[in-house]
């Protein structure tokens, strides 16, 4: 094949994806009006992280949670309504992850992580506390990687940025099985309560 046809093949295939995306994101912004009731016109979340924030998570992992949902392997019964609508078929979850992961973040004040004195009564102080969740986290960021931002290849979520008590939530069904997670029983099936909460101070410590 010539250079000049293989050139015009790709200016065109990129024509086309170009055009494709914006197309999803104009039905996305449609369907994400189903969503907003619950994670707000920003997709920032709310009610203290009983609704997760959204706005820029990663088109894959938007993708594979709305797919979980949908066939029941992740539970989230405020959510059954929504797939109940027969169009939320799988082009209506592309185009609603496209639409969400490019939702900006700026502005977004994010729910400082206090531990409880209780809780702190567990540690020498705020600094130990860190330091704990800091060891803990070694064992994350083979896939969560540096500062928890995610990782494409390992398809797995940033973990900053997100409300302490979501993550809790996850952590622990994580433990409890009721939320699959690779190797969740060594990950998460030893982890004390306290232990939980310091390394919910760390990745709190980690968001910019
Ligand atoms: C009635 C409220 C409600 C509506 C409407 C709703 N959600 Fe949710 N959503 C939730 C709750 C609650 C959770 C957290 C579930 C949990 O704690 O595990 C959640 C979780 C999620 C998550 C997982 C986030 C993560 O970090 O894993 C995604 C993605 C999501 N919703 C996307 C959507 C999209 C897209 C729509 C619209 C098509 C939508 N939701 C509509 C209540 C809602
Ligand atoms: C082997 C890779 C791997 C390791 C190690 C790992 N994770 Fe994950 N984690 C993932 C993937 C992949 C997902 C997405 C799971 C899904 O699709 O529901 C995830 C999801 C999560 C979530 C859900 C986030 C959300 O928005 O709902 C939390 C919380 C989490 N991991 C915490 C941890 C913590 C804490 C550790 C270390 C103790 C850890 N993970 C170690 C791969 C990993």
């Amino acid at each position: 094949m010539s250079r000049t046809i293989n050139l015009a093949l790709i200016s065109s295939l990129l024509f086309f994806m170009a055009n494709t995306a914006q197309a999803d994101a104009g039905v996305g912004e449609q369907i994400y009006k189903h969503c907003k009731v619950c994670h707000g016109v920003k997709g920032w979340g709310g009610k203290e992280g009983k609704y997760p924030r959204i706005a820029g998570l990663p088109q894959y992992y938007l993708e594979k949670q709305l797919a979980d949902f949908k066939g029941r392997k992740r539970i989230n019964k405020p959510m059954v309504p929504v797939f109940k609508n027969w169009r939320f078929n799988q082009d209506a979850i592309t185009a609603v992850s496209a639409f969400v992961s490019q939702l900006s973040l700026a502005g977004f004040e994010r729910t400082h992580y206090e531990p409880s004195p209780e809780v702190l009564a567990q540690f020498d102080g705020k600094d130990e506390m860190l330091e704990v969740g800091e060891d803990i986290f070694q064992d994350c960021i083979q896939c969560h990687g540096e500062q928890a931002r995610g990782k494409e290849d390992k398809e797995s979520p940033p973990l900053v940025n997100q409300y302490p008590n979501y993550l809790r939530k996850q952590i622990v069904e994580f433990a409890s099985g009721h939320r699959t997670h690779e190797n969740s029983e060594s990950l998460f099936g030893e982890l004390e309560t306290d232990e939980i909460e310091a390394l919910l101070a760390y990745l709190n410590s980690q968001a910019d």
